[in-house]
C-alpha cells in the first residue's frame, strides 16, 4: 500500500503517529527555512511541513516538488501549535512533519489552476477534462452524483424493484428525436438503433413478469444541445405492474424528497410536490415546464381590451388570438432601452412586439405606455387592475395565437425572474404536471404525434374521443418539473392489442408498418400483459439542480461540446476505407 491514511483522515487524536501519505501537490509554500506542501488526494488535503533541521536531504527533495507531482511522504503527525491552525481545512488541526519524501511521478504545469476556481474556457477544460476532473468543484459534482445514484439503488431495492440490464444495440425505441445507428458488419446493409430509452425493453419486463424494474440506463438522442440535453445521458428508468397513476407518483415523491433531504441542504419549495394540469400551466406560466420558484403568474386580458380601440389588443381578439400579460413587480422605472431589450427577448420567441405600462407613482400623474393612448380611462383602470399592478411596476402584453403569446411571455417571465433574483439554487420547487393531451397535432403530415410517447394509455373515459376527437382526448401521463427543467416523465401504458393498435394507426403508421416496428410489442399483449406503468427521470438534469449548476456538463464526467464532439479524445472522426469496406458502407459526402 503507497499510503497508511487519506489525505483528508487525520485529526488531533492522532497526533505523535508514523504516517505514509500519497497524492498530488496542491500547493508548495517556501518559507525559507521551512517548505510547506498540501498534500491532495480524492478525500482531502493535508499540510505537510519539511524542515531543514529534521532532514536536509528530504527538505531538499521538498525544494524541487512544483504543483500536481505524485509524491509519498512519510512522516509523524504533529498538532498544530494555536493560532496556526486552520479551520477552513478538515484537517487543519494537524500537519505532518515529514521525515521522507519520494517523488513518484512528476508533471508539467496544468492548463489552468487545479487548486483555485478561476474562469477557464469550456474548451479548454473538456480537452484536459482528466485535470478539470480534479478541481473540487468537479470532483464534489462527481461525488454528489455517485451518492445520488447509490441512494436510489438502495430505496428501490428495499421497495421490491430489481436491477435489470437492456441492451444498447437494438432497434428504433423512438422518444421524438433522431436515432443513433450502428451499422451490422454481419448482415449488410442493416442497422442497429441505439435505446433512446429502454421503454420498450421495461415494458416487455412487466409482460414478463417482473411486476417492479428499474434500471440506471444511458440513454441516447441525436437532437440538438442545449444546456440540460447531452447525445447521451442516463436515466432512473423504472417501470410496474399493476399499478395506477398515483402509486408511480408517489413513489418517485417519496424517493426524490428524501433523497435531497439526506444528500443536500437544499430547500424544498412544495411538499408534498405541488400539481397542476397541463391547461394551468400553459395559462399561468406559459411553459408545461414552469419555474415555480417565483410568481409573476401569465394572465389573459381578453375580456378588458377586446373593444378597445388599440388594434394590436382588438385585431388580434377578433381573429381567435389571446393577449396575455405579465407584471414585472417593481420595473417601472425602466428605461426605453431596458424595454426594448424585453421586447427583444419576446421577438425572439415569435411575438410582434411588446405593449408596456409603467404604472405611475403618482394617482393623479398619467401612466407612461406604448398603448395606453389607445384606451379609455376604464379600460385602463381594468387592466391595471387586472394585472394587479401598483406604483411601480411595469405591465407587459403580448398579443398572439395562445402558442406564441405563452412561449414568449412564458420566457420572458424567466428573465424578469432572472433580472428580479428570483430564481435562488439554494430552492427547488417540484411540481406534477398532469392532465396532458395525448396527441398534439402535426399538420405538415397530417397526422397526429404522441404527446409523450406512443405507448401512453389514454383516461379511461377518453377512449371512445379516439374515434370521434382525438385532439382532445387527454394521456395518464406525468411529468415533474423542477426550477424550470422537466426532470421526469412517465405514464400509464396501453396493455391491450386493440387500442395499442388504434394508436398507431392515429399517429399514422399502416397495419404493416405497426407490425414491422412493433410487432413484437403486438405479439406480447396477446400473451397476459399486466396493466403497468411507469417513469424515467434524467439523473444529469437532478443531480444538477441538486448541485446548483447551469447546465449538466458539470455533472458529468466525460460530456460532449455543445456541438456534440469530444474534446479530448476528437470524436466523431472519419474512419479508415477498410474499415467501411468491412461495414460495406459508402460515402456520400457533399462536396466542400
Ligand atoms: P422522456 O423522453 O420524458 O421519457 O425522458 C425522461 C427524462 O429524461 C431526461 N432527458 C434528457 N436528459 C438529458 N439529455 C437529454 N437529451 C434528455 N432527454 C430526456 C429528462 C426527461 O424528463 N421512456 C420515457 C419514460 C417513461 O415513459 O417511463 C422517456 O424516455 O429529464
Ligand atoms: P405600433 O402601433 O406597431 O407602434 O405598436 C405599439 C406598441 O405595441 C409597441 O410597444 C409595440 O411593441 C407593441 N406591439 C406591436 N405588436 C404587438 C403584439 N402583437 N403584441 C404586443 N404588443 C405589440
Amino acid at each position: 500500500m503507497y499510503k497508511s491514511h487519506t489525505c483528508g483522515q487525520l485529526r488531533v487524536a492522532d497526533h505523535g503517529q508514523q504516517v505514509t501519505l500519497a497524492g498530488w501537490v496542491n500547493r508548495r509554500r517556501d518559507h525559507g527555512g521551512l517548505i510547506f506542501i498540501d498534500l491532495r488526494d480524492r478525500w482531502g488535503l493535508t499540510q505537510v511541513v519539511f524542515n531543514p533541521e529534521i532532514n536536509a536531504e528530504t527538505h531538499a527533495t521538498a525544494g524541487a516538488l512544483r504543483n500536481e507531482y505524485i509524491i509519498q511522504v512519510r512522516g509523524t503527525v504533529n498538532q498544530r501549535p494555536a493560532g496556526l491552525t486552520n479551520p477552513n481545512m478538515e484537517t487543519g488541526d494537524i500537519e505532518v512533519v515529514a521525515g521522507e519524501v519520494k517523488i513518484i511521478n512528476a508533471a508539467k504545469t496544468p492548463p489552468f489552476y487545479i487548486n483555485e476556481e478561476t474562469n477557464v474556457e469550456e474548451a479548454l477544460r473538456l480537452k484536459y477534462r482528466y485535470l478539470d476532473l480534479r478541481r473540487p468543484r468537479m470532483r464534489n459534482n462527481i461525488l454528489l452524483r455517485h451518492q445520488v445514484t447509490h441512494y436510489i439503488r438502495n430505496f428501490l431495492t428495499d421497495s421490491g424493484f430489481v436491477e435489470i440490464e437492456t441492451p444498447i444495440l437494438f432497434k428504433s425505441t423512438p422518444e421524438g428525436a433522431r436515432d443513433y445507428l450502428v451499422p451490422s458488419r454481419l448482415h449488410p446493409g442493416e442497422f442497429y438503433a441505439l435505446p433512446q430509452s429502454p421503454q420498450q425493453l421495461k415494458q416487455l419486463l412487466m409482460v414478463a413478469g417482473f411486476e417492479r424494474y428499474f434500471q440506471i440506463a444511458r440513454c441516447f438522442r441525436d437532437e440538438d444541445q442545449r444546456g440540460d440535453r447531452q447525445p447521451e445521458f442516463t436515466q432512473l428508468d423504472l417501470e410496474m405492474s399493476f399499478v395506477d397513476r398515483e402509486d408511480v407518483m408517489k413513489l418517485i415523491e417519496t424517493l426524490f424528497t428524501s433523497l435531497t433531504e439526506t444528500l443536500t441542504a437544499k430547500k424544498l419549495v412544495f411538499k408534498p410536490f405541488k400539481r397542476l394540469s397541463y391547461h394551468e400551466a400553459m395559462e399561468r406560466f406559459g411553459r408545461d415546464n414552469p419555474d415555480l420558484r417565483f410568481g409573476l403568474e401569465l394572465k389573459t386580458v381578453n375580456d378588458i381590451i377586446a373593444n378597445s380601440n388599440f388594434k394590436v389588443f382588438s385585431g388580434t381578439v377578433a381573429r381567435g388570438g389571446v393577449v396575455k400579460g405579465l407584471n414585472a413587480t417593481g420595473c417601472g422605472g425602466y428605461s426605453r432601452k431596458q424595454i426594448d431589450e424585453l421586447t427583444g427577448i419576446v421577438k425572439l420567441f415569435g411575438a410582434k412586439g411588446l405593449a408596456w405600462l409603467a404604472v405611475s407613482a403618482q394617482a393623479d400623474k398619467p401612466h407612461r405606455s406604448s398603448f395606453a393612448k389607445f384606451l379609455s380611462q376604464a379600460e385602463t383602470d381594468a387592466l391595471v387592475n387586472a394585472m394587479q399592478g401598483k406604483a411601480g411596476d411595469l405591465l407587459l402584453f403580448v398579443a398572439d395565437t395562445f402558442e406564441t403569446a405563452n412561449e414568449s411571455l412564458g420566457r420572458l417571465r424567466l428573465e424578469i425572474g432572472n433580472r428580479l433574483g428570483l430564481r435562488d439554487d439554494n430552492t427547488l420547487a417540484l411540481c406534477w404536471v398532469i392532465d396532458f393531451p395525448l396527441f398534439t397535432r402535426n399538420e405538415e403530415e397530417n397526422r397526429w404525434d404522441p404527446s409523450h410517447h406512443l405507448f401512453t394509455s389514454p383516461m379511461d373515459e377518453d377512449i371512445p374521443l379516439l374515434e370521434t376527437d382525438p385532439g382532445r382526448a387527454k394521456g395518464k401521463q406525468y411529468d415533474l418539473v423542477c426550477n424550470g427543467h422537466e426532470i421526469s416523465g412517465g405514464s400509464i401504458r396501453i396493455h391491450q392489442r386493440a387500442v395499442q393498435e388504434k394508436i398507431f394507426g392515429l399517429i399514422g403508421l399502416n397495419v404493416e408498418e405497426a407490425k414491422e416496428q412493433f410487432g413484437h410489442m403486438l405479439e406480447a399483449f396477446e400473451y397476459g400483459t399486466p396493466p403497468h406503468g411507469g417513469i424515467a427521470s434524467g439523473i444529469d438534469r437532478l443531480v444538477m439542480l441538486l448541485a446548483g449548476e447551469p447546465n449538466i456538463r458539470e455533472v458529468i464526467a466525460f460530456p460532449k461540446s455543445q456541438s456534440a464532439t469530444d474534446l479530448m479524445a476528437n470524436a466523431p472522426t472519419p474512419v479508415a476505407a477498410a474499415q467501411l469496406k468491412e461495414l460495406h458502407i459508402q460515402l456520400d459526402l457533399e462536396k466542400e
